[in-house]
């Protein structure tokens, strides 16, 4: 169903990018693995080639650090000089709730990876996306959203930090992104969509302090309430192969299926404004 396909998965090495990838080859796809950390994605492939009996060449492993601009655009130039071709891309990555950081550009490492990274990533594909059409872009957004808000004036939380907030707001950013990309993308062949996973059992937590005593029940909750990697993974994988979504463009799904975003996150004038900011932040217009 994918065989002859090359698909780039952010995060690849970990959680619902790494069963995406998983469900990929298994299709028969060729997945470029975009990692920050090189060695746990060869690691990640290696189980990968195990569990599935894909062909080693269908799993490979390059160094993408979403937080920062220079590796993003070495990535991009490796990949303009060595891929024919990119049908999806799956902007995956996420940095969820973590202590304040900034990314070597100076921006809040959830903004800052989460939108920011993805947003010049996506930019800088177009080109090979658009020569490689049809092709598809699919984000990795989350029903968190809901209790975003961009806040232009403050984009960095510099003047106030909540952890919670700031995930919030960067999911928002690329449902954002998503709308307005997918308005500029109309005639091009490339399709763009999002979506929300639910609540998978992943290494997202990282960053969350569960107390030592209430470790073994919120084990145990997760182990019962919360999808498994691969279920999570399955909205990501309609999304970039299935013939029912090839001319679907900026809408938001879970579980396979459309959903009603709120006004927020359809907002064209601050979609186009988000837009604009984030061209300058990473450098694209002066
Ligand atoms: N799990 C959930 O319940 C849930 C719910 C809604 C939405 N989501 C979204 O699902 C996506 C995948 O998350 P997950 O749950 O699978 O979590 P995960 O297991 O923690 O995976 C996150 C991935 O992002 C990568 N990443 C983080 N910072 C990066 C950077 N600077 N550059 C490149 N890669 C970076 C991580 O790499 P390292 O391993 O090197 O850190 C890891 O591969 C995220 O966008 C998240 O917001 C998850």
């Amino acid at each position: 169903m994918m065989s002859g396909t090359t698909v780039i998965v952010t995060g690849a090495n970990s959680g619902i990018g790494r069963a995406t990838t998983a469900g990929i080859v298994k299709l028969g796809g060729r997945v470029i693995m975009a990692c920050r950390d090189v060695n746990s994605a060869e690691e990640a492939a290696r189980e990968i080639r195990q569990e599935t009996d894909a062909d080693s060449k269908l799993l490979v492993v390059k160094e993408l650090d979403l937080a920062s601009i220079s590796s993003i655009r070495t990535f991009c130039q490796g990949i303009m000089k060595e891929e024919p071709r990119l049908d999806v891309l799956i902007n995956n990555a996420g940095v969820y709730q973590c202590p304040y950081t900034k990314t070597e550009d100076g921006f809040e490492l959830q903004f800052g990876v989460n939108h920011l990274g993805h947003f010049l990533l996506t930019h800088l594909l177009l080109d090979l996306m658009k020569r490689s059409a049809p092709s598809r872009i699919v984000v990795v957004s989350s029903k968190l959203y809901k209790h975003g808000h961009i806040n232009f004036d403050d984009l960095n939380s510099e003047r106030n930090y909540d952890k919670a907030f700031a995930y919030s707001c960067s999911k928002l950013a690329n449902l954002l992104f998503t709308c307005e990309l997918a308005q500029r993308l109309e005639g091009s062949g490339v399709t763009v969509n999002a979506l929300s996973p639910g609540i998978v059992r992943t290494n997202l937590g990282r960053h969350v302090h569960v107390p030592v005593v209430a470790k073994p029940l919120f084990n145990l909750l997760s182990w019962g309430l919360f999808k498994s990697p691969e279920q999570g993974a399955q909205t990501s994988l309609y999304l970039a192969c299935s013939p029912d979504v090839q001319d679907v463009q900026g809408k938001f799904f879970s579980d396979c299926q459309p959903q009603v975003l709120l006004d927020k996150a359809t907002n064209c004038e601050v979609a186009s404004k988000l837009w604009d900011i984030s061209e300058v932040l990473v450098g694209i217009l002066k």
